[in-house]
């Protein structure tokens, strides 16, 4: 099975992207084996602290937080990283070509009851024309360069893209070393499964509760067929679904609180998976626009998320236009 760096060169991916990624990956092995030990490595539970977002970090989330930026800042060809963990971009080196931008650890509520969780990036051309600060990162996802996952389940996988479509590597445990499983991902068009949290549905906008009302209605209802549906509170590990084997994921706009109405963030969650679901074949829309069509307001924006197979995208979106 082909190693990581032998297929990066078969892409033709720039040496310094290479670097970047293999770094990158240098730090997956690390989060995997912490988490991997749980308990007996003292990583597990919260911390007294709050994020920029206002949610209560979990150590792991510090901990992944901090590997991340050490190891990718040593790399000459970082100019800079912003994290879900961190309120203001961290600089890197001033002539270095790519920026990251990542969430350390998604899903880490799954942390404390030994479920999925994941690692999301973004990387972005450092800008030549003498823009500075968190101005540089404020960029559509379709100037990606690459994006990708880790996800740590029963295997670790390793999945991304440069742009030549979706490479899966999983981790050999024996050898420690990431070895491609996937060549070339490719989501279904049709798809009879959903992911979305159901307990917001009184919050949706009454077009979003028609969907969904029209979704469980199953085969004697307009749509005419059954759906299952799966929620695994984790973004990277309902996307990798999605990514296997099709579906249609959301986390739609809700009126819980006035000031804040999405959950994920547009340039460490939505951006890369919808750069990961194009590149797969599907579709990823912010219920507005294409996610890899919005210019970014700052770097924790948050926006509306729907993606996967195409036509079920399609589906979804008829509805939020008032078309059915
Ligand atoms: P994070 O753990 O990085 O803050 O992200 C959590 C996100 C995403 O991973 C997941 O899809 C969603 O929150 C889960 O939301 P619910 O708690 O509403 O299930
Ligand atoms: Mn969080
Ligand atoms: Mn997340
Ligand atoms: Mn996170």
């Amino acid at each position: 099975m082909q190693r990581l760096i032998p297929t990066l060169r078969q892409d033709q991916v720039a040496e310094g992207l290479i670097s970047v990624i293999n770094t990158l990956q240098i730090c997956a092995k690390e989060i995997s084996f912490r988490l991997h030990q749980g308990e007996l490595a003292g990583v597990l539970g919260s911390t007294l602290d709050e994020n920029i977002q206002g949610e209560t970090q979990k150590k792991l989330d510090v901990l992944s937080n901090q590997l991340l930026k050490d190891i990718l800042l040593e790399n000459k060809f970082v100019r800079a990283v912003a994290s879900e963990e961190e309120e203001g971009i961290v600089d890197g080196f001033s002539d270095g070509k790519y920026l990251i931008a990542f969430d350390p650890l998604d899903g880490s509520s799954n942390i404390d009851i030994n479920s999925m969780v994941g690692t999301i990036f973004s990387i972005l051309p450092a800008p030549t024309d003498g823009t500075e600060d968190e101005a540089m990162f404020l960029q559509p996802g379709s100037n990606q360069v690459a994006a990708g996952y880790v996800l740590y389940g029963p295997s670790t996988l390793l999945v991304f893209t440069t742009g030549k479509g979706v490479r899966v590597f999983t981790l050999d445990q024996k050898v420690g070393e990431f070895l491609l499983t996937e060549h070339d991902l490719e989501i279904p068009k049709d798809t009879c499964e959903f992911a979305i949290n159901m307990s917001n549905y009184r919050h949706w906008q009454p077009e979003m509760r028609h969907y969904i009302d029209d979704l469980l209605a199953g085969e004697t209802g307009p749509r005419c067929k059954n759906f299952n549906m799966r929620w695994i509170a984790a973004m990277v590990a309902d996307v990798h679904r999605v990514l296997c084997r099709g579906g249609l994921f959301t986390y739609p706009w809700d009126c819980r609180e006035a000031n804040k109405p999405y959950k994920l963030r547009l340039m460490y969650e939505g951006n890369p998976m919808a750069m990961l679901v194009e590149q797969a074949g599907g579709q990823a829309h912010s219920g507005e626009q294409r996610i890899l069509d919005i210019q970014p307001q700052h770097i924790h924006q948050r926006i509306g998320v729907i993606l996967g197979s195409s036509n079920e995208v399609d589906a979804c979106l008829s509805y939020l236009q008032g078309s059915q």
